[in-house]
């Protein structure tokens, strides 16, 4: 795992772009893999910007999300293909019918998973795939204890996740109880990976991300094992690596 260090959330974010740009200008049928949540979405701002005064095009790029919600409908304005419209889809020239998210709403769920993982292979699988992470380690919505060789699935979502997504709820009575997600396995075929982290709050994960062994516990663990990752992450979510490092380090 490479780590790229910035010095705040915005820069982690023009960093990120760049990388995404990057993949996008040297092959504009890219199948760019996509998170939602806080994290990423200045990440996406920076690539409206770049779509806006730099001319960049997404018109042959294909997205695959990583997870939506069940039983939320796509409307819904918590849904993840709200937030992707809204963050992300409405303000550059992709082509809606390029881009993929899990169907939450379907009426076979287990069905839909194994067509949506189809869908991936059918365009050739994900070029490159950003990823955010939980407090709890995961990454899409892939919980502590999923096994390694997930591929999309049902996943029911940890109390700790539903409490850190309330805050886009009125309560959190109201966060749906489980998630279609690609899974680990999925993830892990990405022929490169971009993960995020900003903020005290992912400072004791990511701290367990480089130090703790590959453990089913720690899902973002697993990330250790490809070939290809990037971690681009700010001061405040590596204060508990400097604290005990002195300072930075790339694996
Ligand atoms: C979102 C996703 C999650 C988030 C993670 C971090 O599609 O799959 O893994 O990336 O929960 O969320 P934020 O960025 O809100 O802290």
């Amino acid at each position: 795992m490479k780590l790229l260090e910035a010095k705040d959330h915005l820069e982690m974010s023009r960093l990120a772009a760049d990388i995404i740009l990057e993949q996008v200008c040297n092959k504009s049928n890219s199948v760019l893999g996509l998170a939602t949540g806080g994290t990423v979405l200045k990440t996406y701002q920076e690539l409206i910007l770049n779509h806006k005064e730099n001319d960049i095009s997404f018109a042959q790029v294909r997205t695959f999300n990583l997870d939506e919600y069940v039983g939320l409908s796509k409307k819904h304005e918590n849904s993840y293909h709200s937030y992707m419209q809204k963050h992300l889809f409405n303000h550059i020239d992709i082509q809606s019918s390029n881009t993929f998210l899990p169907n939450g709403e379907a009426e076979d769920l287990e069905r839909e998973c194994i067509s949506y993982e189809a869908m991936i292979d059918h365009m050739g699988g994900i070029d490159l795939q950003l990823l955010g992470i939980g407090q709890n380690g995961h990454i899409g919505f892939n919980e502590p204890g999923t096994s390694f060789n997930s591929k999309t699935h049902i996943i029911e979502l940890e109390e700790s996740t539903k409490l850190a997504n309330s805050r886009y709820f009125n309560s959190l009575d109201e966060v749906p109880t489980h998630a279609v997600t690609m899974g680990i396995s999925t993830i892990m075929q990405s022929r490169k990976i971009l993960l995020l982290a900003s903020g005290q709050h992912k400072a004791s994960i990511l701290h367990q991300l480089f130090k703790s062994d590959v453990t089913l516990d720690i899902p973002a663990t697993i990330l250790r094992n490809h070939p290809n990752v990037i971690i681009i992450a700010d001061q405040e979510a590596l204060s508990e690596l400097h604290q005990l490092e002195g300072n930075v380090y790339a694996q």
